[in-house]
């Protein structure tokens, strides 16, 4: 796709078009092509037409809705923040009364999306000039929002940027482009120095504009966090996306936070006033407790496993495995609560002989800190997933202040993802 056919898809006559596409069905897509080519357009529109159909399929699962207002391209839908995500980003810039948001490496657009439909005017650049074109017209419905082909660097604060009420948004790049990894997709990075535009220039816009928020990796290092900013993780359905950096005004409460978001539920935030510093663990402790609490990862990811063992009065099952344990019975927004049925040292022969001895066919097993193939456990365990005539039981195989631990639970609240 070249910048000319993305203006064709955003003409009238494009969007039309698009609009007026059957729902993406693979098996009709020749028939489609056929019918598009008789009616008179360019075999590279027609081509463009059908990505969108199938990209706009995909992305209702991000944007609801809303996919079928937007142009993609794979990559750029890969990249973008999710509407409930791309939504509490804007929110921070309109709390914070900014009028424009400079977004240096804006892909499709759907954070400037989102600023732009809370009123704050969207200035956006990307490298890329074909997903430069897409934000652009992305972001037609508000005239002065405009996303242009250019490099993040070549930004220049304005003097005075709290005065004339200007903020940056920066979601840098975590893939190579052009590289693509064993199964074709592009190549992921996960290091902090490999982000484009790079941490560095990130932390040099912060320093010139006090009203700067960043997106990055999830794996954020806590130690990389700079002084004074707010460093949120989101998760979306028990997956975390995200962990977004706040400076200035942007910045509700300094240090870590978590966010949890999901379907039909209202956000649920975590923050280090609700933690304790230190979350014991079950070292002699020698009880494991009426119940196991699994944290959501955003709350683990943000080390604020301590709100859990905090509101529970409970212990983690060994340092850095993320099981709390407790008697207390306490319903947490951001923790799933196990009724704990029985526990036992973990080996093959005592887990093998209990679901014998209660009749259970099918198994969900839960791990952290046992190095077990799954596949491999089921088959010494001679047991599937589904029940089939027998019961179905839940394990968690933890290790326990240091031993090996088979812990028979029963799922009681679902936290929210
Ligand atoms: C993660 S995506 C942004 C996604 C966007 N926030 C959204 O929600 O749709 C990062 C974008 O940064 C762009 N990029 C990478 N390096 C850049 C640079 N030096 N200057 C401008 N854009 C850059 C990439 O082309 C990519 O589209």
């Amino acid at each position: 796709m070249d910048v000319g056919i993305v203006r064709a898809l955003g003409s009238p006559e494009g969007k039309e078009l698009l609009r007026s596409l059957p729902p993406y069905d693979p098996a009709a897509v020749f028939a489609l092509q056929d019918r598009l080519r008789r009616e008179g357009h360019a075999a590279d529109f027609v081509a463009a037409v059908l990505t969108q159909q199938r990209l706009r399929a995909r992305a209702v699962a991000k944007f609801g809705d809303f996919a079928g207002d937007l142009l993609y391209t794979p990559d750029g839908l890969e990249q973008a923040s999710r509407l409930e995500v791309a939504a509490t980003h804007a929110g921070r810039f309109y709390n914070a009364s900014l009028a424009t948001v400079h977004d240096l490496g804006c892909g499709i657009g759907s954070d400037a999306v989102a600023m732009s439909a809370l009123g704050v005017t969207v200035q956006a650049v990307d490298i890329d000039p074909v997903t430069a074109a897409i934000a652009d017209t992305n972001l037609r419905p508000w005239p002065d929002s405009r996303a242009h082909e250019g490099y993040a660097e070549e930004f220049e604060p304005p003097r005075d940027p709290l005065r004339s009420r200007v903020g940056v948004w920066l979601d840098p790049a975590r893939r190579i482009p052009g590289k693509t990894g064993r199964h074709g997709r592009i190549k992921r990075v996960f290091r902090l120095d490999e982000i484009r535009p790079s941490w560095q220039f990130v932390l040099q816009v912060a320093t010139a504009v006090p009203a700067t928020g960043a997106k990055l990796s999830p794996s954020m290092p806590h130690d990389a966090i700079p002084l004074g900013t707010e460093a949120q993780w989101t998760s979306y359905g028990g997956e975390v996306l995200e962990c977004a950096v706040w400076w200035g005004p942007l910045a509700q409460r300094p240090g870590r936070s978590a966010r949890i978001l999901a379907a039909g539920r209202p956000p649920v935030e975590v923050d280090e006033t609700m933690a304790e510093p230190d979350p014991p663990t079950a070292e002699g402790t020698g009880s494991i407790g009426a119940w196991l609490y699994e944290p959501d990862r955003a709350v683990t990811q943000a080390g604020l496993l301590g709100a859990v063992t905090g509101a529970t009065l409970g212990v983690e099952v060994d340092t850095g495995l993320g099981y709390v344990l407790s008697d207390a019975e306490v319903d947490l927004p951001y923790a799933r609560r196990y009724a704990v049925l029985e526990s036992m040292p973990f080996t093959v022969k005592t887990l093998r002989a209990w679901l014998a001895q209660h009749d259970v066919t099918g198994l969900t097993v839960k791990k952290r800190g046992v190095r077990l193939d799954d596949d491999e456990l089921r088959r010494q365990l001679k047991i599937g997933r589904g029940a089939g005539d027998g019961a179905q039981a839940t394990v968690v195989l933890t290790r326990v202040a240091g031993q090996q631990t088979a812990i028979v639970v029963e799922p009681v609240v679902p936290a929210a993802g």
